[in-house]
């Protein structure tokens, strides 16, 4: 029998790297996609790269017009959703253009691309495995965009998995902890950036507790137990079982999150984090010295 094809987007860097050479080792063929994938997997027997920006519809129709080729005769069986950002800000300094291009990859782009990867998936009997995160189940502060973004993919994973409850095709999601990839070095550029832009009352309330948190979550990234090869096993388990689970935590951290969300209340949630915010003396400083209204 021929290999199965499986489709993993935002396979240049970081996780979907790892699965893609995972899933070929285990005699899949992969497509490759993401926008600079130009080279990244040079030689590598059972890749294929494909260009493919997730949040252009125009993209997502041309790197389709490839796969509909390539798959005439045997179509596509996996779709692995993992292209993704991550935008850190505190919400009072977000702008609506960096909401949209956190929206636009990880939420639009997943829904294009899924559109796209249906007709095959529909004839295959295929699955379709969405990455989330642990803060798909608890939204942090200053990774509000981020937290908005997961919570719009778990729900639109529950929702795609009832509506086909009948097609045939699987839906997991795959929700990681921190994993040390490139995305970490993204978000405090990210972060840094969305500070220098700030003005000086909002840099002086956030200013303090923003560069901590960018710090400390590029530190403990930098540590984290769970590893990229943790995330693939778990992506080539989804694909390889004969029934998929409906959801997967990878990394001890998701899992306490999941379970967190789960059992505590909202009050012992903000608990968690309010320590890290400013205080009441540095808006109350700010108020002081403000002539805005
Ligand atoms: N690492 C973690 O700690 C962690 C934890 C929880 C969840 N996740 C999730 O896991 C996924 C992968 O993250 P990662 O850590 O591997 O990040 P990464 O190393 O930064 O890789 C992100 C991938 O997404 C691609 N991408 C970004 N924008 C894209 C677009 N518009 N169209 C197509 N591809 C695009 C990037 O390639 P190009 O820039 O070349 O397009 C890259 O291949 C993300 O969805 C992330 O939210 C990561």
């Amino acid at each position: 029998m021929s290999k199965k094809t499986v489709l993993v987007t935002g396979a240049s860097s970081g996780l979907g790297h790892a699965a893609a050479l995972m899933l070929a080792d285990n005699g899949f063929r992969v497509f490759a996609a993401a926008r600079n994938i130009e080279g990244v997997f040079a030689n590598v027997e059972g890749i294929e790269p494909i260009s493919l920006d997730v949040s252009c519809s125009v993209s997502v129709a041309a790197a389709f017009e490839r796969i509909d080729q390539a798959c005439a005769e045997q179509p596509l069986w996996g779709l692995v959703n993992n292209a993704g950002i991550c935008v850190p800000s505190p919400l009072e300094l977000l702008s609506a253009e960096e909401l949209r291009r956190q929206l636009d990859t990880n939420v639009i782009g997943q829904l294009l691309v899924t559109q796209a990867a249906l007709p095959h998936l529909r004839r295959s009997g295929g699955r379709i495995v969405n990455v989330t995160s642990g803060l798909g189940s608890i939204a942090v502060p200053y990774l509000g965009a981020y937290s908005i973004a997961q919570f719009a993919k778990m729900a639109f994973s529950d929702a795609l998995r009832r509506e086909l409850a009948h097609s045939g095709v699987s839906v997991s999601v795959v929700q990681p902890g921190a994993i040390n990839t490139p995305i970490w070095g993204k978000f405090s550029s990210t972060g840094q950036q969305v500070l220098a832009q700030a003005d000086g009352e909002t840099r002086k309330i956030y200013g303090p507790s923003f560069s901590t948190f960018l710090e400390q979550s590029e530190a403990l990234a930098s540590q984290a137990s769970t590893s990229e090869t943790d995330f693939a096993r778990t992506i080539l388990a989804v694909l390889s079982s004969a029934s998929p689970d409906t959801h997967y935590c990878v990394g001890a951290d998701a899992a306490e999150f999941v379970q967190m969300a789960r059992t505590l209340s909202t009050g012992d949630l903000d608990a968690l984090f309010i320590a890290q915010m400013p205080t009441a003396q540095a808006f109350a400083e700010v108020a002081q010295t403000s002539d805005a209204p």
